[in-house]
């Protein structure tokens, strides 16, 4: 086989592991996530070596293409979505590693054909037997794909010389019995710990590293706790709107399609308990831990603690936005949520009483993700109030807020998972002069300064599968979980609706303008309690 000069870097090769070969099949390899995601990925991992020469790529969709249509879609997406890092001698070699058959999802003819291929590439390449599955086509084919490789003899039992493995995207179910049962049928033909469940967001730098701020840094953990903390944010804004995903949109709202997946993963790795070893056992027993603690909600509680709103027309990131309902495949009179916030608490020693506030919604005014962990304030501020204290501390809250001279003095801890990555820790000092002026500054660590810029989510992750580490894949217990807690305000909102309809009235959902910070209604979540959002 040709070998090639790749990229050099020998600091990533010293740091990773390299995987063994293996064959990896693409569910869907004809669509969006396959062309923006998972193809420029697999081809910076295979450009830094960090996948053996005998990693081989098979391309399933129903569009009939041949392995050069497919070779030359996918040379265009790395150009488009790898940085514009195609270096030619790299991608000469990994294009003769991709393959395609086109077949439908639910046709046992079509499987027999994939069988038939992939045996005739694992001997051709030297394989071994090892094999991955990505499921990257919509949720609908999820369960006769799994039936097909099951009947076409594809899964072999963990335990083997080789192994089998298989990639689940998003959404995971659509409430907690749909997830539920999901599960079920994968389990009947894959084990536990064959199965990756991706959220993306575990797969980015600046969220794996809320757990090394916490637990590889002795001065955080003993303040980490209700004597301490006051409250906690988090914050995933977009200013896009639904961008011609209507359709899909409008059967998930932002409750399924954040809420359920990206920040209870968040709420999960700020809240847990220390894991007895950083391994994927460990780590995902106290997440499913911290899931079981969120308290869970009544039906008729839910319009009190959660609320949802709509997008109308406007301008976000200097970009005109049209209403959500003006959107393709979006029904004239959807009550989907393209907003969502929500106050939980975790019933736990550690969090007892602390509000957990969680806002996420598209058409904000930027594309900002953030985790704020604000602590009390001291218990006598014996510095006067003074201009240089109001003025400046003022920039960094809320500026629709009242002024409140205890919910400035507050040290703040802010992780920005993105953009901007870095931690941020805002502190009060003394504005230089014969007077004791106090004003907020930030002890700040970048990540862009630091270690330049942070790799794709999706290489580590698909690294990860390969070697066979799930520590950052949901587990059974813990979708189910976080499919619980979801469902629960589901339940609220159906109760809501149904309520007014039996009056004869139509639901109203709260409306906010593209380019705003969301509704009245979620200011008042936390102005009722003393508190306002940070500004992000
Ligand atoms: C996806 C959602 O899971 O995450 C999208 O389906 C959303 O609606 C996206 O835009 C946001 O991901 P990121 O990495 O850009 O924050």
């Amino acid at each position: 086989m040709s070998e090639v000069i790749l990229e050099e870097a020998p600091n990533i090769q010293e740091q990773f592991q390299v995987s063994s070969p293996a064959l990896m099949v693409i569910f869907g390899a004809s669509g969006d996530l396959a062309n923006r995601k998972l193809l420029p990925a697999i081809y910076k991992l295979f450009q830094q070596r960090l996948l053996p020469h005998n990693f081989v790529i098979l391309g399933y969709a129903r569009s009939p293409l041949t392995d050069d249509e497919f070779r030359s879609r996918a040379r265009s997406s790395v150009i488009a979505h790898a940085d514009g890092d195609l270096q030619s001698s790299a991608w000469d070699v990994f294009a003769t590693r991709l393959f395609y058959i086109s077949g439908d999802y639910d046709d046992d003819e079509g499987f027999k054909r994939l069988r038939c291929r992939m045996k005739s590439l694992d001997k051709q390449w030297d394989i071994g037997g090892n094999r991955l599955f990505y499921l990257s086509t919509p949720p609908s084919v999820y369960e006769p794909i799994v039936a097909c490789l099951g009947a076409a003899g594809l899964v072999e039992p963990t335990g083997g010389r080789s192994w089998t493995r298989i990639v689940i995207e998003k959404p995971f179910g659509s409430d907690l019995e749909s997830a539920h049962k999901l599960n079920d049928h994968v389990l009947s033909v894959f084990e536990e710990d064959q199965v990756y469940r991706i959220d993306h967001y575990l797969g980015k730098e600046t969220v794996q590293n809320v757990l090394v701020l916490r637990f590889a840094n002795g001065i955080f953990e003993p303040i980490w706790n209700r004597n301490y903390v006051d409250n906690v944010q988090i914050t995933v804004a977009e200013s896009i709107g639904v961008e011609g995903r209507g359709g899909y949109y409008e059967k998930a709202g932002a409750l399924r399609d954040m809420m359920q997946n990206h920040l209870m993963q968040l709420v999960s790795l700020t809240a847990m308990e220390p894991p007895i070893a950083f391994d994927a056992k460990a780590v995902r027993d106290q997440k499913v831990n911290l899931l079981q603690a969120i308290r869970p909600l009544q039906p008729e509680e839910v319009p009190k603690y959660v609320v949802r709103a709509q997008y109308e027309a406007g301008t976000a990131a200097t970009q005109p936005i049209p209403a959500y309902l003006d959107e393709n495949g979006v029904a004239s009179d959807s009550t989907t949520e393209t907003y969502v916030a929500w106050r939980l608490e975790i019933d736990n020693w550690r969090w007892q009483g602390v509000p957990f506030y969680l806002r996420t919604g598209k058409a904000l005014p930027r594309k900002a993700s953030e985790i704020s962990v604000t602590f009390r304030s001291v218990p006598h501020l014996l510095f006067e109030s003074t201009e240089g204290f109001d003025g400046a501390a003022r920039q960094s809250a809320d500026m629709a807020a009242p002024l409140n001279r205890d919910i400035l003095s507050r040290n703040v801890l802010t992780m920005r998972i993105q953009p901007d990555e870095g931690i941020t820790l805002k502190t009060l000092a003394k504005r230089p002069g014969p007077s004791v002026n106090l004003t907020p500054v930030n002890l700040e660590f970048t990540y862009g300064h630091s270690f330049g810029d942070p790799p794709d989510a999706y290489q580590r992750l698909l690294l990860d599968v390969v070697l066979g580490d799930s520590t950052l894949f949901t587990r059974r217990d813990e979708v189910e979980l976080a499919w619980q807690r979801i469902t629960q305000v589901l339940e609220g909102w159906y109760m809501q609706e149904e309520q007014v309809v039996s009056r004869d009235d139509p639901f109203l959902l709260p409306k906010y303008p593209a380019g705003t910070w969301g509704p009245e209604e979620a200011g008042n979540l936390l102005a009722r309690e003393g508190q306002n959002w940070h500004a992000v």
